[in-house]
């Protein structure tokens, strides 16, 4: 195989989205599990140590400042999940547990899974290029109107386009240096937010417990919590994916691994879960310390923040295998631990294995290519500009 080929693509995405920060932390966190970094924060990258911090909610919280509360709180209201700690975020995880059934994920996730498949049966078999991350974005928009409870036929319904431009108008804000979003920038995401929030608003107020905002209300949410979990899942669940999806496409070409995929699909979750740990989408997590302690020899104090490098701890285990065998403590880790535990995971892995059952059983009849690539710059979560796919 070409694993230097596979290294090379890697960095370059790593370096284009961060050509600073990514060899400066690298380069750190290699060095010893935990450190201060001035003006950054204290960085954490041993798996147990990660897994340590994000289990203990008592001593390090993410509504503070210079976690998620200080980004998102002026743009999402204090009820996000993602900005909430303590007894208040459990009775808002308790109260969501059931809410990702089989059912309610494909009312969500297989309209929008099915344009996708339609799209790339008609373009890809007729010797017409697609571009798989363009195809991402659809995909991803016709999920936020999944979650929005916006039926496809709604009269002036923005494109799916639209709506992800408008998700990702939020979160391209963000960046790992910036600990809040200015006031014209808090304003420019509250407005997206707004937009988006019309329709949720709609749809929690109609009741209807077949639509995500709906079922919300069933569960006694009031208006403002079930807006506050829809804007969370708006804001978390878009980039990652249109990192994740062309990331691990382009992973499993370059590994050479797409013919016996096609041909035999036992093998797929394994090959998906190990491109979740090399590619980290989520690359690092944000906590602030609430209280005075050691962790890993390194003193921390009230009002630090600490930057959980889950890439460190994922990446150190080696490169793209999937016959590798994770060891516990860094198990899913790239989908976090504890309280915060990504609640989006069912969502995620239903367009992750969507897009990829309709790639595998078009290469099956008629195998494609990567014929062109470029990656992204200067962007929170590396990923690529554009992957490009045609016949072979
Ligand atoms: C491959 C894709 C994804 C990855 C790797 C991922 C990763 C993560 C991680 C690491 C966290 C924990 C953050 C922390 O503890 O600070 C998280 C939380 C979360 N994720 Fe995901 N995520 C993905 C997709 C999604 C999707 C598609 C959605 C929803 C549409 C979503 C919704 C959420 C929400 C709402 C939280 C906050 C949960 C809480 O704070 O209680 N995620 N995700």
């Amino acid at each position: 195989m070409k694993r230097r080929e596979l290294e090379r693509w890697e960095r370059r995405l790593h370096l284009g989205a961060h050509p600073v920060l990514y060899p400066l932390i690298r380069g750190l966190g290699y060095r010893r599990p935990v450190q201060r970094i001035p003006g950054l924060g204290i960085l954490v990258s041993d798996a147990g140590l990660l897994r340590q911090v994000l289990m203990d909610n008592e001593r390090f919280v993410k509504h503070g400042r210079s976690a998620s509360g200080g980004l998102w709180t002026p743009v999402v209201g204090p009820k996000a999940l993602l900005n909430m700690d303590g007894a208040e975020h459990l009775e808002m995880r308790r109260r969501l547990g059931g809410v990702f059934t089989a059912r309610s994920v494909a009312v969500m996730v297989e309209p929008a899974a099915a344009r996708l498949r339609d799209r790339l049966e008609r373009e890809l078999p007729a010797g017409r290029g697609v571009d798989l991350v363009r195809e991402v974005k659809e995909l991803s928009g016709g999920v936020i109107a999944g979650i929005l409870g916006l039926p496809a036929d709604a009269p002036g319904r923005l494109p799916d386009r639209d709506l992800f431009d408008l998700g990702t108008s939020i979160t391209s804000l963000v960046r790992l240096g910036r600990h809040e979003l200015t006031p014209p920038q808090a304003a420019k995401a509250r407005s997206a937010v707004e937009r988006l929030a019309g329709p949720a608003r709609a749809a929690y107020r109609d009741g209807a417990p077949d639509t995500f905002p709906g079922r919300l209300r069933e569960l006694g949410m009031s208006e403002q919590e079930a807006l506050g979990v829809v804007s969370a899942f708006v804001i978390v669940g878009t980039e990652t994916l249109v990192s994740f999806i062309p990331r691990i496409v382009a992973l499993l070409a370059d590994a050479g691994r797409l013919s016996a995929l096609a041909a035999d699909r036992n093998g797929l979750p394994a090959a998906v879960n190990e491109g979740l740990r090399f590619t980290v989408p989520s690359p690092m997590m944000l906590r602030d310390a609430v209280a005075s302690g050691t962790l890993g020899g390194v003193r921390y104090r009230e009002g630090d923040r600490l930057l959980l490098s889950t890439i460190h701890a994922a990446k150190s285990l080696g490169g793209f295998d999937p016959e590798r065998t994770v060891p516990p403590h860094a198990r899913q880790l790239w989908f976090g631990a504890g309280p915060h535990f990504c609640i989006g995971m069912p969502l995620a892995m239903a367009q992750i294995n969507s897009t990829l059952e309709s790639l595998l059983d078009i290469y099956a009849r008629q195998p494609w290519r990567i014929v062109s690539r470029r990656v992204k710059h200067r962007v929170l979560i590396p990923g690529y500009e554009t992957l490009e796919l045609a016949n072979e």
